[in-house]
């Protein structure tokens, strides 16, 4: 697949199949992320590849718990009769974190991240930015993010689910006029 037609089909997927990715299909969308650009390339990124099932599901109950009604009932609705993940069950979470003392690090993991569904997207994966980790849950997850290896002082910037994606997404939303040319 070229680079462009990669780019205008990725979708973020939303319901996956339980079936693991393998090794390699993993290490191929990490190393994308490791292949990204960072501010003065001090690649201040940190990826934690979560399979553990039982981690995945006591994560899920803390997130429960912390996210508002509002963003509650929208995501059950999403999850449908298999019930609240905000990772939408996928088999692979990948956690990307890093220690906000560097000005870049939150544009070094978005960059990281689009190059990981990007990659995910060309050797038939699914994937979506998951960010119910981040923000003001970091701390309070923070038990649990130290127990999955985070690295103590970094904070989450945000996540990707990933999986064989089950089923088809739905039509893409139109794109906003949002380019001004000055010539
Ligand atoms: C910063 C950021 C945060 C996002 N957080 C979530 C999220 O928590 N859960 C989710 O299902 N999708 C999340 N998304 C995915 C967007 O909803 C999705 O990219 C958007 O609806 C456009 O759809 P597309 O990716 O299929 O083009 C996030 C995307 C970005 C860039």
């Amino acid at each position: 697949m070229n680079a462009i037609d990669c780019i205008m089909t990725r979708r973020s997927v939303r319901k996956f199949k339980p079936t693991m990715p393998t090794d390699e299909e993993i290490k191929t969308v990490i190393e994308a992320g490791r292949y990204a650009p960072s501010g003065m390339s001090r690649q201040t990124w940190h990826f934690v590849v979560v399979r553990n099932q039982d981690w995945l599901a006591r994560m899920n109950e803390r997130v429960f718990s912390l996210v508002n009604d509002t963003s509650k009932g929208s995501n059950l609705e999403r999850n449908g009769a298999k019930g609240y993940s905000c990772n939408y069950h996928s088999p692979v979470f990948i956690i990307v974190s890093a220690n906000p003392a560097f000005g870049t690090s939150r544009d070094d993991c978005a960059c990281a991240l689009e190059n990981m569904f990007l990659t995910a997207h060309a050797i038939g994966l699914g994937s979506c930015w998951i960010n119910q980790l981040g923000g003001e849950n970091c701390e309070k997850l923070r038990d649990l993010l130290t127990e999955a290896g985070v690295p103590e002082g970094d904070e989450v910037y945000g996540c990707c689910a990933l999986g064989y994606a089950d089923g088809e997404p739905s039509p893409r939303k139109e794109r906003s006029d949002s380019v001004i040319y000055f010539d």
